[in-house]
């Protein structure tokens, strides 16, 4: 009883909500790192619909379009500020050679898609329209030059072809192909997966390619390369530490890529039907970003303690079995609250490593993986993980705010996992966007937030979720995942009391 009355009169003296079980503490005149909003970013590959019918259907299709690209997927991405898109892939990058898909599209050759379904790859989207779809979505191109199978010469050659201004045989084909101007292409991958699809090379092998190729991709003009080399597949620590310590001074960037796949790549489980057991075991793998993102920072921080190569998560999400019916090599899958979830814990995570994290590219946007928007012919939905990008858009380039985090448990099973994920940050007008999640399935969660060094006039927020985790956007019913207002936030001073729904994702914006 006394113990009680204690625990009473300490929250009546520190304002503590009783029955709050989160405490959140953010330090809102503390920062110092910048979101870059290329954590943002975007992968799409040549690979099932995610180019063709998702955003290619070609100048003569009744789909409304712009130069052969659809306008609807267009207007969507630029609705959630896509600030990069990574092509062609992937798996194909390194199978594919850029020349066949330049001129005239009659005329360019076909290839066969080896690594996804076998299909026939026409070259109808080549590089100019890849860099038309660029600048219709006014985000940057990421492109992946071919390591794996392609020479130094075709990869310099790409570089020269699309950035080179003067008189080259190269700035001269791309003015005969119909662009009389360089574009500008910063982010340029050297190869994709080379210890796996990009030729099974040992790291020590790749660091050595990976040098002779980059030093053939030049800077021509005031077009600077921010070159990225293929990082880990995840759990390959040695990687890291090979590439960094052999080809760290040549490279601006070093990717990492980490699926969250809730079962076993023989059976990865279904997108859309699933047990409380499949959902935590997707949440514990997701959370693995975690410790993957700090462990291969402080490898990169021995070699690069001025963080100055950055780490480009390039693919990430969830990848589940294909939905029944479908094409195995197309990787379709739908999508979920529970991707939801895992969208707003990885980038929360991303945020949360802003000092080392500078780009990271969800796995793919189209049709494909965990899809932020689905097509068919000229239906489309936009998927809950879609509202996640939404709702997360504020923190781009803006100041990353730090925090401190008591969490309750999401207990299944006899394991645990903290039930509430945030990250916080600051914009140029001085607004704090916070944005949380609650991973529990069952319970709500309530957060006693301190807010200091700010003072607050006003709160307001949106929230996603659904009556059931399993609940997704199809193209009959594409609006039962959506986002709402959100009024549980009070203010009390620089306190702030939230209430999060079970299996939420929730921004706040203060004032
Ligand atoms: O995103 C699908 C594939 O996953 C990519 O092509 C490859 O890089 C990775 O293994």
């Amino acid at each position: 009883m006394k113990v009680k009355i204690l625990i009473i009169t300490a929250c009546m003296l520190f304002g503590l909500n009783m029955h709050a079980q989160n405490r959140l503490v953010i330090n809102a005149d503390a920062g110092k790192e910048i979101i870059s909003k290329h954590i943002y970013g975007h992968f799409s590959e040549h690979l099932g619909h995610c180019i063709y019918g998702g955003y290619w259907v070609g100048e003569d299709s009744p789909i409304p379009n712009t130069r052969g690209i659809r306008n609807d997927v267009v207007q969507a991405l630029k609705d959630i500020q896509i600030p990069n898109l990574r092509w062609p892939g992937g798996c194909f990058a390194d199978e594919y050679h850029w020349m066949d898909g330049i001129g005239q599209r009659d005329k360019r050759p076909k290839m066969v898609n080896t690594h996804w379904g076998g299909v026939t790859e026409d070259n109808s989207f080549g590089t100019h329209e890849f860099l038309d779809l660029c600048e219709q979505l006014g985000c940057e191109p990421y492109i992946t030059g071919n390591l794996g199978s392609g020479s130094i010469e075709e990869m310099s050659k790409w570089v020269e072809y699309i950035t080179f201004d003067g008189e080259s045989p190269m700035a001269n084909l791309r003015r005969q192909n119909g662009r009389e101007q360089p574009w500008k292409v910063k982010f340029w991958g050297v190869g994709n997966e080379n210890w796996g699809c990009g030729g099974n090379m040992t790291a020590d092998f790749y660091a050595d390619q990976y040098r002779r190729y980059a030093t053939y991709c030049r800077n021509y003009g005031d077009n600077q390369l921010y070159k990225i080399a293929c990082g880990s597949g995840g759990i390959d620590f040695d990687w890291t530490e090979i590439l960094m310590k052999n080809a760290g001074y040549q490279m601006q960037g070093l990717s990492l890529h980490h699926y969250t796949v809730p079962n076993s790549w023989a059976d990865k489980g279904s997108a859309t039907q699933f047990s409380e057991a499949d959902y935590f075991s997707t949440i514990e793998k997701t959370l693995v970003m975690d410790n993957f993102v700090s462990r291969h920072s402080a490898i990169m921080d021995i070699y690069d303690p001025m963080k100055r190569v950055g780490l480009i998560v390039d693919e990430w999400g969830t990848w589940y079995n294909v939905e029944p019916g479908t094409n195995p090599g197309f990787l379709f899958q739908q999508n979920t609250l529970r991707d939801a979830i895992v969208a707003g814990i990885n980038l929360n995570i991303f945020n949360q490593h802003a000092d080392r994290v500078k780009m990271a590219n969800i796995a793919q946007t189209v049709n494909v993986l965990q899809a932020v928007i689905l097509t068919d012919n000229e239906k489309m939905a936009l998927t809950p993980t879609y509202w996640v990008y939404y709702l997360y858009k504020v923190h781009q380039d803006a100041t990353l705010l730090p925090l401190s985090l008591t969490s309750d448990k999401y207990e299944l099973n006899g394991k645990e996992i903290d039930a509430v994920s945030v990250s916080a940050s600051k914009d140029a007008t001085g607004k704090i966007h916070i944005t949380l999640v609650n991973i529990d399935l069952n319970k709500a969660q309530s957060i006693e937030t301190e807010l200091r060094g700010v003072t607050v006039k006003k709160v307001s927020g949106k929230i996603l979720t659904s009556d059931k985790i399993n609940d997704c956007n199809s193209f009959e019913k594409p609006d039962t995942v959506g986002v709402k207002d959100f009024k549980d936030a009070k203010l009390a001073g620089d306190r702030l009391t939230v209430n999060l729904p079970a299996k939420s994702v929730v921004m706040l914006e203060i004032e």
